[in-house]
């Protein structure tokens, strides 16, 4: 624990939001910081879980403990929709209270001798996890810990590292949409990853909680998708972002049954192990949310109009930030928008931000020393809000 350079990016920002709040009482202070979702739920998926949730006081409703690994109709609701034709079974995925708490069951599952590789940028559960557990040692000036791998992943290189370079490590955190550059890596990009994982025996956590913001068709939006990613890969999801259940809390872990330690051995079976030592399962209340979500084409399309109007919000940032003449990136196929602020650091432009215009962005350092110079700005928000706050960066950055 005395490791850990910084407090949680989340809730220092929040500390910085209720101070500014405290100088300024009267500022209305607009969040585009963390990717917290605004939009109401669809009444399909809350009137499912009403209706549960009332039955729950009847006799023949009530319901007590779940599986721990989630109902069954849920599991294959995400098998079939979410990973069609890519092998994945309801017996390979495990409901969770979400990808973040998952992270946290898997850093479990792996323990404190496994070396691991992450984005740089990147979320920054993954490596503050790996603190905690002990897999590292110190962290240096710039805030690298040693014995974590950081893949540089900027412009400068597509934001997908040259894999030749990286060392060998027991463990890859890999996040696509990546938040917070807001890129989608490619099939091609990732083919490499799953060839890379495979010849030297690693395991890929894929995080494709943004996935559902991948726009088109060409761009993957699992790593299932890639042959042979079975064999290597563990993916976590979420339905935060998919359905706005921030607060319901929902998510999942695909580990595939193909996936199995160099002794031949289940890792599948050993993280069942965890999530039954650890976990009671996720509210049955949400799951019942979740498959809403997923089961008729009613609900997938309700879902699919949320995450449009955030899509909207995104657009409005980009061409906001590109008429101010800035460099930009992400937008398309995420939440997140991510601006270079050439020479500045990333803790003082967010606090310039904050200080003239009110509103909250996340500075870029936050997510590993490779987001120096950037801050990342978030689409979650109502349109209304996203305008306002806009037109607030533009009288102040024009
Ligand atoms: C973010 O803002 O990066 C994330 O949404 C926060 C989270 O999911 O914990």
């Amino acid at each position: 624990m005395e490791k850990l350079r910084n407090g949680y990016l989340f809730p220092e920002i929040s500390m910085r939001r209720e101070a500014h709040q405290k100088k300024y009482p009267d500022a209305k202070v607009i969040s585009l910081g963390i990717g917290d979702t605004t939009e109401p739920i669809p009444s399909i998926i809350t009137s499912a879980m009403a209706e549960y949730s009332l039955a729950l006081s009847t006799p023949e409703g009530y319901q007590g403990y779940g599986p721990e690994k989630g109902q069954k109709s849920l599991r294959k609701a995400i098998a079939e929709k979410i990973y069609p034709n890519m092998g994945i079974t309801d017996t390979d995925v495990f409901i969770s209270d979400g990808a973040q708490c998952d992270i946290a069951r898997l850093q479990m599952l792996f323990g404190r001798d496994v070396t691991i590789a992450v984005q740089d940028p990147t979320f920054p559960g993954y490596v503050d996890t790996g603190v905690i557990m002990g897999q590292t040692g110190a962290p240096d000036e710039s805030g690298r810990y040693a014995g974590i791998e950081y893949m540089r992943c900027a412009p400068e290189n597509a934001f997908f590292p040259d894999l030749a370079t990286v060392p060998r490590t027991d463990v890859i955190f890999f996040c696509s949409p990546n938040n917070p550059t807001g890129h989608a890596a490619s099939r091609d990009q990732l083919r490499q990853l799953v060839d890379f994982a495979r010849g030297n025996g690693s395991i890929v956590v894929f995080d494709s909680a943004y996935s559902s913001y991948v726009s088109g068709d060409q761009l993957p939006r699992s790593i299932y998708e890639i042959p042979g990613a079975r064999e290597v890969a563990i993916e976590i999801s979420s339905f935060s972002k998919f359905a706005g259940f921030t607060g319901v809390r929902l998510g999942w872990a695909v580990v595939p049954d193909e996936l199995l330690y160099a002794d031949g051995t289940s890792v599948a079976r050993d993280f069942d192990r965890v999530v039954c030592t650890t976990f009671n399962g996720a509210s049955s209340v949400a799951q019942v949310g979740g498959l809403a979500c997923l089961e008729t084409e009613e609900g997938r399309e309700a879902v699919r109009r949320v995450v449009g109007k955030y899509k909207e919000n995104t657009r409005v940032l980009v061409d906001t930030f590109t008429a101010l003449g800035k460099e930009v990136y992400g937008g398309d196929d995420s939440p997140y928008v991510w601006v270079r602020f050439p020479g500045q650091r990333s803790w003082d432009v967010f606090g310039e931000i904050l200080e003239k215009t009110h509103v909250i962005t996340v500075p870029g350092s936050g997510f590993g020393p490779g987001g120096e110079g950037f801050i990342r700005v978030s689409a979650f928000n109502s349109k209304e809000k996203v305008v306002e706050a806009c037109a607030r960066l533009t009288s102040f950055l024009a």
